[in-house]
């Protein structure tokens, strides 16, 4: 077991993704996709471009691209991505860009630019499910609660965000926790089929017959090898799902008893895959307070491996109920609500109840030395993440991940303190910076100054460099795109 805990001050300044592109190179590109994309391209000043630019979950990552292209379908993007891409070879005459599906990423530069092309995928936004009921296809820019919407009540589930407001894409992109992992694994584990445009404009399918090294490499490999723009995820009959909050308050004596509940339920959830659960722990602004989320994806009330859980007192609410994947993922986006500023960081420890006390610890330290940071909520998060979703995984073809390296269980922790002026930004993310001795970095969480690429397995990383070159002979996605996590810097 590992058991080493320091903590690294390292002051990990974002600079945000200044393109260092000439100013009339990217001026031209504009022009040049206006006027075969109109009314799709959208300039400083105007609302469009305010509209699109302001609809990310953080004020952190909002930046100022030259110009905004909001592309209706795969061919829009072939055809912005041959502008985009015209003289890459020498690079001069290519325009650098940013890929945004829900925009929920907060770091800067994650999904935005700063003088360069952003790409704004929210009007990928289909939600159908197929004739015989196997599959549901998303379009990469639809937000989970837009698809919970549309596709409850057809009787069959698919795993997805936990948050109704997250995006499709990214969240697919680098694998996936939803509250059936216990059962199906991570969605990306679930995706039978990607549609990618890729550098050259070319729009494929990766699936298990075609592209078959695109469709491995893609199932956590994030935004290394194309642009998703459509995504079949495989369905399963579903009767309902009951589920909801407990809140309790952050006390001593409480905390140890839900790191107690958290570390059982770890260690037996594959007794009762149905059963999901994880906490959210959120201090300051005179509110000191844990959230637990308990979910059953299946229409049964207080089963057997949640009492321990729903004993705990004293409760400030309890929300449980029998609901649906819409009703809970708002609940969801309402624990973590849009129009602050924030910062996500992660860490994956063993399930094992000392490391968890000393992570709590640790945690609590990095809190009281930002204390003077003002309307500052200290936030995060811990998610078992059992071995039981790796062997969900493999029985479906396994993914890039490499967390079958190990048989441990495993717990993701999330830090996500939010605060309101940008002045502390720089303080936050030198605060968030703490090194827990893991070997495991989940892409979704993490921040810029972490590297998730380098914590999957050595072969994975081998591997998708091999297909990022395959697919991407230019390497425009490592070039030309700042933000995201770069297979060539793993
Ligand atoms: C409140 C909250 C709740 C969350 N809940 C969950 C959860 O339940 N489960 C979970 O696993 N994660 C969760 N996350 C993490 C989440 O998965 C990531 O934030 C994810 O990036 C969100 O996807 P998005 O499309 O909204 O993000 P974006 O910021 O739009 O995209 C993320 C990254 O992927 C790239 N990208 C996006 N779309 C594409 C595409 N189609 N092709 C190529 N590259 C693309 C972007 O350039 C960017 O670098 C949560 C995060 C927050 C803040
Ligand atoms: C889906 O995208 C279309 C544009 O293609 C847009 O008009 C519509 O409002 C979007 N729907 C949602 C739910 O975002
Ligand atoms: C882990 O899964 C990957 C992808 O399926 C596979 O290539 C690799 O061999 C597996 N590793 C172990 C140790 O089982
Ligand atoms: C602090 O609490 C106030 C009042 O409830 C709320 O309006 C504000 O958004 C909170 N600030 C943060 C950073 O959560």
């Amino acid at each position: 077991m590992r058991f080493f805990i320091t903590f690294v001050f390292l002051f990990a300044i974002t600079t945000s993704a200044a393109a260092d592109n000439d100013a009339g190179v990217i001026r031209d590109c504009c022009t040049r996709m206006g006027q075969q994309l109109p009314g799709l391209v959208s300039y400083p000043q105007s609302g469009q471009y305010d509209a699109s630019n302001n609809n990310r979950w953080s004020g952190t990552s909002v930046l100022a691209p030259s110009c905004i292209v909001q592309v209706t379908g795969a061919d829009d993007l072939s055809t912005a991505i041959k502008i985009l891409t015209v003289g890459v070879s020498g690079r001069d005459s290519a325009c650098k860009f940013a890929i945004k599906s829900g925009g929920h990423t907060p770091y800067a530069g994650a999904n935005d630019i700063d003088g360069g092309i952003s790409l704004d995928l929210s009007y990928l936004n289909e939600t159908t499910l197929s004739a015989d009921h196997t599959y549901v296809s998303l379009g990469t820019g639809s937000t989970w609660l837009n698809a919970y919407e549309n596709l409850d009540g057809t009787g069959v589930a698919f795993p997805g965000g936990r948050c109704g407001d997250a995006g499709v894409g990214g969240l697919t992109l680098g694998g996936g926790i939803s509250f059936f992992a216990p059962r199906v694994g991570l969605v990306a584990d679930n995706v039978i089929n990607y549609e990618v445009v890729l550098a050259s404009g070319d729009i494929v399918n990766a699936n298990r017959n075609t592209h078959s090294d695109l469709f491995m490499a893609l199932k956590g490999g994030s935004s290394n090898f194309g642009i998703v723009t459509r995504f079949d995820i495989a369905t399963f009959a579903n009767s309902g799902l009951w589920g909801g909050g407990i809140m309790n308050p952050a006390t001593d004596d409480v905390t140890s008893q839900v790191l107690s509940a958290m570390y059982s339920f770890t260690e037996t959830n594959h007794n009762d895959p149905f059963a999901s659960y994880g906490t959210i722990f959120t201090y300051g602004n005179n509110s000191n307070m844990i959230i637990n989320s308990l979910v059953y994806t299946e229409a049964t009330a207080h089963p057997e491996i949640f009492r321990g859980i729903e004993a705990i007192t004293p409760q400030i609410d309890n929300s449980l109920r029998i609901t649906n994947m819409a009703d809970l993922t708002s609940e969801g986006s309402s624990f973590l609500p849009r129009g602050y500023r924030d910062l996500m960081a992660t860490v994956t420890f063993v399930n094992n109840l000392a490391v968890m006390q000393a992570v709590q610890a640790a945690t609590l330290d990095i809190y009281k030395s930002v204390g003077s940071v003002p309307d500052m909520q200290w936030i995060y998060s811990y998610e078992p993440v059992p071995n039981l979703f790796t062997q969900e995984g493999t029985n479906r073809g396994g993914n890039m991940l490499g967390l079958n390296r190990t048989e441990e269980d495993l717990i993701v922790m999330m830090l996500s303190p939010r605060w309101q002026s940008a002045e502390y930004d720089a303080a936050m993310h030198a605060a968030s910076a703490l090194g827990f001795g893991s070997d495991f970095f989940y892409l979704s969480y993490a921040d810029s100054f972490q590297n998730p690429l380098s914590s999957y397995a050595s072969a994975s990383v081998d591997f998708m460099k091999q297909v990022a070159r395959t697919y991407d002979p230019q390497q425009v996605f490592q070039h030309l795109v700042p933000g995201g996590f770069k297979i060539s810097h793993a």
